[in-house]
């Protein structure tokens, strides 16, 4: 056997073994853009801020919202969980003062700031579409 097909051989059964050994997620990543971190991180300053922190982990009146508390507590939950909770329960001094799209906005400024990344798809802001949607930690 010459060395180039034995390189080739080498490197498919590599390849292989890469694939097998690959953890299977029911999905890895969670949809949300670039401009909804934006528009997300913009209304949280205003209306979240005061009670959860400038950083999400250093409020006065509010739970961290990152971080291994945040992520332990919600682990094992749907994306249409924690949706649902800050739809119906935030800002607790004025709830229902957002709309859909908004919280949609503030939930991906929160993925984003547990160290998830933007992509091309938005994040639904329709709850019922998100409940088959784990939370990837
Ligand atoms: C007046 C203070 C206050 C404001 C303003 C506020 N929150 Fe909260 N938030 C809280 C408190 C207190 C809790 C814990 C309540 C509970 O666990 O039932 C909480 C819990 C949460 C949780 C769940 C955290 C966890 O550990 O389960 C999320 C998510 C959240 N808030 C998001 C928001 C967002 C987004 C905004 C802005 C739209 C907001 N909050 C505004 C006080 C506030």
């Amino acid at each position: 056997m010459n060395i180039l097909r034995k390189i080739r051989l080498l490197s498919s059964v590599t390849t292989c073994a890469v694939l097998v050994n690959a953890p299977i997620h029911a999905q890895t990543s969670i949809n949300f853009t670039a401009a909804q971190v934006e528009s997300g991180k913009a209304k949280y300053k205003e209306v979240c801020q005061i009670c959860h922190g400038s950083s999400l982990a250093n409020g006065q009146f509010g739970t961290p919202l990152r971080g291994s508390f945040f992520r332990a507590k919600w682990q094992g939950k749907s994306l249409g969980e924690l949706q649902q909770f800050m739809v119906e329960k935030m800002p607790p001094d004025n709830v229902m003062s957002l709309t859909p799209d908004q919280h949609a906005d503030l939930l991906a400024y929160i993925l984003s700031r547990n160290d998830m990344l933007p992509g091309e798809a938005a994040l639904s802001s329709e709850i019922k579409s998100n409940n088959a949607v784990m939370l990837p930690w």
